[in-house]
Parts: C-alpha cells; structure tokens; sequence
C-alpha cells in the first residue's frame, strides 16, 4: 500500500485521529502517493485529546516525517500547538494540515474551505459572484463559509439549526470581508445561485431533507458536503428540479493536490 519499498528515506505523512478506525485517508494519501511516485507512507494515528499536546511537542524532533493531517476532534486544539498558522486557517481557527520545516517548526493550514471551492471550480462552477446559501455551521460548514467569503460571492446567507451559531459566524465573516453583505437566515433555497448543505442530513436513511427541496429553482448549483451515500435524497431532488448537482468527493480530492502542495511532498 505504499510508493514502493519503504526504506530509510521513506517519509511518513501521520494522520491523526480519535478514534481512527474510521478514516479512509490513509488509503486515499498512499494511492496518490504510489500514482506519484512520491517516497512517503501514510499511517493514522489514534491520539486522545489529552495525549495531543505531549505528541504535539515530540513530533517537532521527527527529520523524515512528511507532513501531518489533522481530523476530529484535533482540528480546533491543534492549531495552538502550531508555531505559526497561515491562511484561511487562522480565520477558522481550526488546522487540518501541518508542514514541519526543516529547523522543526510546525506551519498549520486549513484545505476543507479552500478544497470545497477548487472542487466546485474543476467542475467549471464557479462561485464568485453567486448568492451563496449554505446550510449547517459545523466543522466543514464553517470551513466553506470563509472560502465563500475569500472566493467573493456577491450574498452569504447562513442557516443553521441552532440560528446563535450562524449568526455569530455571519458576524465574524462580516468583519473581516466587509464587502461581502453576510447574514443568518432560513434555510430557504429560492432565489440563490450556489446552495451548499454542510450538515449530516442525507448521509443515513430516512434522514429528513437538510432544506425545502420544493423551493429549488432550475439552474442553481446545489452541492453537497457528504461523501456517503455519492448521491444523497437532496441531490436527487436538485436534479428532479432542474438543478445543477454537485457531489461531495471532489471537495476531498481536491484537498489531496493541496496537501501535497502544502507539505512539499509534490
Ligand atoms: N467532503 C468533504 O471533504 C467533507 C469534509 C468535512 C465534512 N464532511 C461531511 O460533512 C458532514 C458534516 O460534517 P461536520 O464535521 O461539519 O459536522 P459537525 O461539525 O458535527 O456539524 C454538523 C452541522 O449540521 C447541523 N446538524 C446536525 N444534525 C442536524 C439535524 N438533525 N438537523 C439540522 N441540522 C443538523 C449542526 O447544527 P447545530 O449547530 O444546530 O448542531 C451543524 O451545523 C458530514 O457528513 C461529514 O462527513 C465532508
């Protein structure tokens, strides 16, 4: 399952978890790493939260390591452990890649948000200058909320079951792209260009639609965050009314070129 032989020059890309039975994301980095033909091993790791920072400290001593990713429930934590933070990450306040530079310190960015939008735009959707709807506040809806921002929609509307989250979100974006008009709203799709559903909703059977399907307009792009099931009861709908469905893979895919961009293993 690796590039090749691991040998001493072999460098190892940790992914860190907890639980991490569940992820897929070492598969996913070998087969780009062998597709590559880039001298790295992809390994999770199941690290406790109160284990995280005794790691953290350690791993800066690491010379082969190759990178390290970052899922629940780290993303948030890790990000004070990292000596410096860069891009939308610092607005996100949540890291999911870090790149450990030669002299041992730990350079953490975020790739959800910015991987949603290259996703969108390999498939030629681009969002700059749509009204955005999205739906749901939680980790990933957060992420896409300020690559939205960052990507220049021309509206941000922001609905969430508990609305005190997207309001306060829709505040925090609002004062760092004042030229972007963000607000809390009802999950209402009528009348947007781009509507992103970033909660659970669709993933397990008989699970209720994430928004009123009856008010999909023809053309809007509808996109999904969820990777499982491919094609969710919201985008069969979307299509049953005309719209543009956009699933939730290329989001990860798109992250992978990222990543490896980012910890220089390209
Ligand atoms: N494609 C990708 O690369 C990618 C990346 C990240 C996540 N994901 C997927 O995205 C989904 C969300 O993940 P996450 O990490 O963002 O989850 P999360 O942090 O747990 O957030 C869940 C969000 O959905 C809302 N929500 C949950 N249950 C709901 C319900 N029954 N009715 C209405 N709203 C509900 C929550 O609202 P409250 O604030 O009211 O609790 C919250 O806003 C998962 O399916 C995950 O696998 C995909």
């Amino acid at each position: 399952m690796t590039a090749g032989e691991i040998t001493g020059n072999t460098r190892v890309y940790v992914h860190i978890a907890h639980p991490s039975s569940h992820v897929r994301t070492p598969q996913t980095f070998n087969a780009a790493f062998r597709e590559r033909g880039i001298d790295a091993v992809a390994v999770s790791i199941d690290v406790a939260p109160e284990d995280l920072h005794a790691l953290m400290a350690g791993i800066r001593g690491w010379r082969n390591l190759g990178g390290i990713g970052v899922t629940i429930p780290h993303k948030q934590a890790i990000a004070h452990e990292c000596d410096e933070v860069v891009g939308l990450a610092r607005q996100i306040k949540a890291v999911n890649a870090i790149r450990r530079e030669p002299d041992g310190r730990l350079i953490g960015t975020n790739t959800d948000g910015s991987g949603f939008i290259q996703g969108l735009r390999r498939e030629g959707r681009d969002p700059t200058g749509l009204r955005a709807l999205l739906v749901g506040t939680g980790g990933g809806g957060r992420s896409i909320a300020w690559a939205l921002a960052d990507a220049g929609v021309a509206e941000l509307a922001i609905a969430n079951r508990t609305r005190a989250r997207a309001e306060e979100l829709a505040a925090e974006i609002a004062s760092v792209y004042p030229g972007v008009p963000v607000h809390a709203a009802d999950p209402d799709p009528a009348g947007f260009g781009l509507v992103v559903n970033a909660t659970p909703l669709g993933m397990h059977e008989g699970d209720p639609q994430p928004l009123p399907v009856e008010r999909l307009e023809p053309g809007t792009i509808v996109a999904e965050i969820i990777m499982s099931p491919p094609r969710t009861p919201l985008l069969a709908a979307a299509e049953s009314r005309g719209c543009v469905a956009h699933p939730g893979l290329p989001m990860l895919t798109s992250q992978v070129d990222m990543v490896l961009d980012f910890l220089r293993l390209a």
